[in-house]
């Protein structure tokens, strides 16, 4: 097949959600993609956060390989125990906050949070969730109804009743409009999609003691926090707050789909059988590779390399604000979670554009930003290499905005 073949086939068979960039990756190796004509191309998006160990990682392929040579599925699913899951479960033990005690699998991101507010409200008999402005928590009809963003909410009404949206980082805005009806809070530790916000030191930590003093349930997002992007495993593990549920997913498992909640005992000591389920809650397949990627996090001290890097690029992206102010707004983010946000979106896609010409991939954030999140292990020359060309690709827009 050709990239020309490839590209008519995509365009004519699937649904018109993305306007996609005329690339056709067939392989992986590390930080690094080819396409199909053998271009090889630096990956600063790891595949939208996910491919946290970088591509076809030996550690995801002997797991793929020794488990699908056993069991992908169990016999009646979640009904029937599997070793390789409750290994799973011991690894996520000793990395979640200590009070999060119990785990639940998805297969996705929104799927893990839809289920923390169904059972949130299930918890607590209440039905309002506050969430954010700015947020992102999926695309089911329930995460989309709490993502704080008009263009993922206002064409699928109606949405689900009972959502309301207080400012991020805004504390007192979240006081006046938690009731007794608030089932709870969904947060996320820095609004990732929504433009990398990162919120102040303590805000995290006053949201869990105004959800606590109001019987209010904190649902922490970790979806694209989580397992080190920001530095710590976690990123709520550099505040005092204390989550009800934290969701996981993207870096869980470096690429295989897989999602996760984790919920405190006390809350799950109210729910019940059957109040959740699903077809594959933790296959043996997902459950062999998750425990692999974590494993690799913490024997190679991912959090540490995350926390050290991320400084030496934020520190180097923070002179292009200077150097290049006329097509630079701002640039901001934590451990390996990135944005440099742009005048305007022409400004932005024009960097993009000079990025792919340079053979990097860097991801497009609200129109105006460049988001830059690669995986995790990535070195700091291939780094710098990157933001080399990054650097290049806005002094080269903003010299023809001149
Ligand atoms: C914070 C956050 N929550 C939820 C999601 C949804 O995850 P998924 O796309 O796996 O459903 C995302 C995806 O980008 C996310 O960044």
């Amino acid at each position: 097949m050709t990239t020309t073949e490839t590209i008519a086939i995509e365009n004519e068979h699937m649904p018109p959600f993305f306007k996609k960039t005329a690339v056709s990756i067939e392989r992986g190796e590390g930080v690094y993609v080819w396409d199909e004509e053998g271009n090889r191309y630096l990956d600063l998006t790891a595949g939208w956060g996910v491919t946290c160990i970088g591509h076809a990682h030996p550690v995801i392929q002997s797991a793929l390989n020794e488990q699908s040579g056993r069991i992908l599925q169990n016999p009646n699913s979640g009904l029937t125990y599997s070793p390789v899951r409750s290994r799973l479960l011991t690894l996520l033990a000793e990395i979640l906050p200590a009070n999060l005690t119990r785990v639940f699998f998805s297969n996705s991101g929104a799927e893990a949070n839809d289920a923390a507010i169904k059972l949130a409200r299930k918890a607590t008999g209440r039905h309002k969730v506050i969430a954010t402005k700015g947020s992102f928590h999926g695309r089911t009809i329930s995460t989309a109804s709490a993502t704080g963003q008009a263009k993922h909410r206002e064409k699928y009404n109606p949405l689900m009743p009972g959502y309301l949206f207080v400012p991020y980082n805004d504390v007192p805005a979240l006081s006046s409009a938690l009731d007794e009806d608030v089932a709870a809070v969904i947060v996320e530790p820095v609004q990732g999609e929504g433009g990398v916000r990162v919120p102040s030191h303590d805000y995290l930590e006053k949201v869990s003691d105004l959800c606590r003093a109001n019987g209010t349930l904190l649902i922490v997002d970790e979806i694209q926090t989580g397992f080190c992007r920001t530095g710590p495993m976690f990123a709520m593990d550099d505040t005092k707050a204390r989550a009800d549920f934290l969701t996981m997913a993207k870096g869980i498992a470096g690429g295989f789909p897989l999602g996760a909640f984790a919920v405190s005992e006390e809350v799950s000591s109210r729910f019940e059988i059957g109040d959740h389920g699903g077809t594959y809650c933790g296959n043996p397949l997902a459950c062999a590779v998750a425990q692999n990627v974590i494993r690799y996090l913490l024997d190679h001290c991912i959090s540490a390399h995350v926390a050290a890097l991320g400084k030496v690029a934020l520190d180097e992206m923070l002179q292009w604000k200077e150097r290049y102010a006329g097509a630079v707004s701002d640039v901001r983010g934590k451990g390996l979670l990135l944005l440099v946000e742009f005048v305007d979106e022409s400004t932005a896609a024009r960097v993009m554009a000079e990025c792919l010409s340079g053979k990097v991939f860097v991801c497009l954030t609200q129109g105006n930003g460049i988001r830059v999140f690669p995986a995790l292990n990535i070195e700091h020359g291939q780094l710098m290499d990157g933001l080399g060309t990054l650097r290049l690709a806005i002094e080269t827009t903003a010299t023809a905005k001149r």
